[in-house]
């Protein structure tokens, strides 16, 4: 068996066409694509505003900026996620504040998440949908409507997801969604879209991206250079058309998945959507303690990628310990999870064999 990659971004003819058309034929940066990938996005998520950026990270900072938060707010969010997530929080002036999650499902836990609120002041939340799975919004509605809190929907691993038949990124007052190459969908390098139905926010977040501008030569915010180029849009453009299609094969691999590993009682499969629908960013296993490297390492010999995220919780990241004290033990399902998961290959592009030869080889190492 050639090498299974973990992830593999589809690139095919029309996007590269679409990319070298817009090169050819429009203004290299805000040009006719850029306005029309957040007209196509914003209708996909079922939101009045769609405003490109040139990341996620950018799209969950601009998100906050363009919010009526001030700066020093705290906004509650998950040690267990990538870190731009927390860093965009620190971008924009405001303290990432952490409550651990259930290890169930990885997400935030709302219960802790409501111990926290109840004891501190808390003027915002960030929670991410992890791997693909919608967290549960109708829990934290309610947290946002009883504390009175702004929430930003960190979306940037699941374009397409839903939480009883809504798509992630329009249930908050904010979405936030990254194109980097590994995503559910891309724009041939980085990229980020922020959703949102709030008209004033989104007049504030298109000028912020784009040096403050009111118009050419107007600033009227001390603005970023912050925009999404117009190629990357186009074949963004195309990569949307794609998505569900991607997105239901994902959901096919995962059913395999499940089907195939239901028995090895020595790991954890990921949760099984409830009132949402997953789309399998990632399709995450958890080991026994002690055994995740040598199942990676096992699976590794035998041609398979693997990824770990994330191999250390924020609270245990270097920069977080140095700047918030942190020492280890805060959060401890996190920690947890970041000793034991791992990602095992999910793309589109996978063919049947492939996932049943991965399946095949971890039922291998455990009946070794
Ligand atoms: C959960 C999460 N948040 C934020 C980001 C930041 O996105 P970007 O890399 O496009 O800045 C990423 C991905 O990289 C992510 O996975």
């Amino acid at each position: 068996m050639s090498k299974i990659h973990l992830m593999w971004p589809e690139l095919d003819k029309e996007m590269i066409d679409a990319a070298i058309q817009a090169w050819q034929n429009e203004k290299m940066v805000m040009g006719e694509s850029v306005l029309k990938f957040e007209e196509e996005f914003a209708k996909y998520i079922g939101v009045k505003h769609a405003i490109s950026t040139s990341s996620g990270t950018m799209a969950l900072f601009l998100a906050l900026m363009g919010s009526k938060l001030s700066k020093n707010s705290n906004i509650l969010t998950t040690p267990f996620t990538f870190i731009a997530t927390s860093n965009a929080i620190i971008h924009a002036g405001m303290n990432p504040v952490f409550a651990d999650i259930n290890l169930n499902n990885y997400l935030l836990d709302p219960k802790k998440s409501e111990d926290y609120l109840k004891e501190n002041n808390t003027e915002g939340m960030m929670p991410v949908h992890l791997y693909g799975h919608p967290i549960d919004m109708d829990k934290f509605m309610e947290l946002k409507e009883k504390y009175n809190l702004v929430l930003v929907e960190d979306c940037a691993q699941a374009h397409g997801a839903e939480w009883k038949g809504k798509k992630v990124g329009s249930i908050g007052d904010f979405g936030a969604f990254s194109f980097y190459s590994a995503k559910n969908m891309t724009v041939g390098g980085d990229g980020g879209m922020v959703t949102t139905n709030d008209d004033e926010a989104a007049e504030k977040i298109r000028s912020l991206r784009d040096c403050g501008r009111k118009d050419k030569y107007t600033h009227i915010y001390v603005g970023y250079t912050a925009r999404l180029n117009t190629a990357n849009a186009a074949i963004g453009r195309v990569q949307l058309k794609r998505l569900d299609a991607w997105n239901e094969r994902r959901r096919e691999i995962a059913n395999m998945y499940r089907n195939l590993l239901a028995d090895v009682e020595e790991i954890a499969l990921p949760p099984e959507d409830t009132h949402g629908k997953s789309v399998y960013h990632l399709f995450v296993i958890r080991t026994k303690k002690g055994e995740r490297d040598k199942l990676k390492q096992y699976l590794n010999e035998n041609n398979i990628e693997i990824g770990i995220h994330y191999p250390l919780s924020n609270n245990m990241q270097p920069v977080y310990q140095e700047l918030f004290g942190f020492k280890g033990g805060e959060f401890p399902n996190s920690e947890e999870a970041a000793k034991n998961v791992l990602s095992i290959p999910m793309h589109p592009g996978l063919k049947n064999d492939e996932v049943k030869y991965v399946a095949e080889k971890i039922r291998e190492y455990y009946s070794r």
